[in-house]
């Protein structure tokens, strides 16, 4: 299916040579890892010299039912849940079958990122790329005419087609807006009921993924709850599953094991009562079915007809989603979150390095590899501690079988070797140039309060209600080092109701707060953009917080400022940029109320929406 304007474009391609140079000069000598690892903290330092990263108007908060952008920014609404993205797909109506919906935009958008199309002359085609997206799970109570209750088999189909992840062509027009081109060949959803998941690596075929259904242990039916991603230097997507055990049940009386507790099955998951009718779902019947979701899933956008591979070396957990980049010597390294009270970050290092333009084989480095739980040492340092079988007690003798076992169940190895208990992470984002990383860490009511979640300096508030940033660079800023130094960029707080700690740091106050960071990304010039999936109620102790909202941060002076907010009931999930950086593409995950137009469409409905600058400069500038 590929055609020479359908040719995938690197990311060495996309990076603007003249503004990559600039940050490296402007960051590199800045912060470095030398400086963290003799524990001082860069940002107390910083934080009161001025950013010349951005220059729009912060926005203040706001509780109204719109999004609200910097003055001289304007955005329109891409694509909403239910759109028709396939060639013949119908339109939406909330009445719309399962059928309908395999052809339409799937609910709950979260993760995305762009890949741009070549043009005549072999270069980036600017004006037309493909948006790869997901669809992390449903609005139950707005897909049904019936809100919900009592679901039919068809009921239940809808509901899975629309997750799982929409693949689809963009194209701008001469007056700067993008817009799907709905017939396109390259689109296809890759939904929850979709053929064409395959396992690789370590875990592929083994016992543990066969199931009655598939006695090979390599094929999957769909991919759930997709909730971050990543984009590979070699030009392919990366979609995160998420809360897959949501979706698993069992008749009552059904027992589980240590290890399925670990990953939070249950026998009524998170109610979405699919195992009745979808027997793949029952865990009395097919215990092993979900040993086949919680992974990173490589998806090539550039062509329609390859298979979907979930990466098993990389782990099996709630992976939020993927921070890829390259070690020194050319290895793929990706850093990952697992979202839950208490659990771990991640890192992968691929055990090939990366060939430029050899994109085949670039395409099998997430097959094999070794992966490591990040151990954040109160004095500042850290170490990535390995999880392999034969290392750091990893034995038979401690209930390790294999290393297949080590990666279907990382959570427990992760545990068993020492790995300090986070504060739910979020996204990790890579800064462009220089070798900082960044996570969310979004909040933990159980931080303090639990035996198994105590506090550490890395997590150091009790309940966290509110989340932090931390951040951290590998010794001889190398991705592949064993060892890193950390601080903290941002205690979320409110300086207006509280003080001490739950204020928040230094770089947040009255006029740029917020609660529980969520997504993390780094345009090409290095501006941090934050999103929040908070308590948007707007009281106690969130009194001034406003809706859920996207900040910027300049990741050197630790200025950070309000770039918008979105409307009633939505989370901010998702952030990509075009190549010239003149659009951010953004998600408004579960609207709750009339937003983007729910008088027309009956209900309110998650949206990609693009947003520019009115005089057509770079976005955050
Ligand atoms: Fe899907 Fe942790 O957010
Ligand atoms: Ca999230
Ligand atoms: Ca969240």
């Amino acid at each position: 299916m590929e055609n020479d304007q359908h040719k995938p474009v690197e990311f060495h391609n996309l990076l603007n040579p003249a503004m990559s140079r600039r940050q490296i000069i402007k960051t590199g000598g800045t912060v470095s890892a030398a400086g963290f690892l003799a524990g001082t903290s860069a940002l107390s330092q910083a934080v009161s010299q001025a950013t010349t990263l951005m220059s729009f108007p912060a926005v203040p908060t706001s509780t109204a039912d719109t999004v609200v952008l910097p003055e001289g920014y304007e955005y329109d609404v891409l694509v909403s849940w239910g759109d028709p993205i396939l060639k013949g797909a119908s339109k939406f109506d909330v009445e719309n079958s399962a059928e309908d919906q395999l052809g339409q935009y799937g609910d709950n958008t979260d993760g995305m990122s762009l890949f741009h199309l070549t043009d005549k002359d072999g270069g980036v085609d600017e004006d037309r790329a493909i948006l790869a997206a997901n669809s992390e799970y449903i609005n139950k109570k707005f897909m049904h005419t019936h809100g919900g209750e009592n679901l039919t088999a068809d009921d239940v189909r809808k509901e899975i087609a629309a997750h799982g992840v929409n693949v689809f062509e963009v194209k701008r027009n001469w007056f700067n807006k993008w817009k799907v081109v709905k017939n396109s060949d390259l689109n296809r959803r890759l939904h929850g009921n979709a053929d064409e998941f395959v396992l690789t690596g370590p875990v592929a075929g083994h016992p543990l993924v066969q199931t009655d259904m598939d006695r090979t242990g390599t094929k999957v039916i769909g991919t759930l709850n997709n909730c971050g991603n990543g984009q590979t230097p070699w030009g392919t997507y990366l979609t995160c599953e998420e809360n897959f055990n949501g979706y698993f049940g069992a008749p009552a009386g059904t027992a589980f094991s240590d290890e399925q507790k670990a990953y939070g099955l249950s026998e009524t998951g998170f109610d979405y009562n699919w195992w009745p009718t979808e027997e793949r779902f029952n865990l009395a019947k097919h215990p092993n079915e979900a040993n086949r979701f919680g992974w990173i899933v490589e998806i090539d956008p550039y062509n329609p007809s390859s298979k979907a591979m979930k990466r098993t070396a990389m782990g099996r957990f709630k992976h939020e989603n993927a921070a890829l980049t390259l070690s020194k010597d050319g290895h793929a390294v990706a850093y990952m979150g697992d979202d839950e009270r208490g659990e771990f970050i991640y890192k992968f290092i691929s055990r090939d390095t990366y060939r430029e333009g050899d994109r085949a084989h670039n395409m099998t480095l997430l097959e094999n590899g070794t992966l490591y739980a990040a151990k954040f040492n109160d004095n500042g340092s850290g170490e990535w501690v390995e999880l392999t079988y034969g290392k750091n007690g990893l034995t038979q003798a401690n209930g390790f079988d294999s290393q297949e076992y080590i990666l279907v169940y990382a959570r427990l190895a992760a545990r068993f070797v020492g790995a300090t208990t986070m504060d739910r992470p979020e996204w990790v984002a890579c800064h462009p140039s220089s070798p900082m990383v960044f996570c969310t860490l979004t909040n933990n009511k159980y931080r303090g309060v639990r035996d198994n979640q105590p506090l550490n300096a890395a997590n150091p508030r009790e309940e966290n209600p509110f989340g932090h940033i931390i951040r951290w660079v590998p010794e001889n800023r190398d991705h592949k080092a064993s060892r890193f130094g950390w601080d903290l960029f941002a205690m979320a707080g409110n300086p207006e109701t509280q003080s001490g700690a739950m204020a928040g740091s230094d770089n947040v106050s009255a006029d740029n707060m917020f609660n529980s960071p969520d997504g993390l990304m780094f345009d090409n010039d290095g501006r941090l953009w934050i999103q929040t999936d908070g308590n948007y109620s707007n009281e106690g102790i969130f009194a001034g917080q406003g809706n859920n909202q996207m900040l910027v941060a300049d990741p050197v002076s630790g200025h950070i400022r309000r770039f918008m907010v979105g409307p009633n009931g939505c989370e901010i999930t998702g952030i990509t940029f075009s190549n010239d950086q003149r659009t951010v593409f953004v998600g408004i995950q579960h609207p709750s109320n009339a937003w983007p137009n729910a008088e027309k469409d009956g209900v309110p409905r998650s949206s990609v929406i693009a947003i520019r600058r009115e005089d057509g400069g770079i976005v955050g500038a």
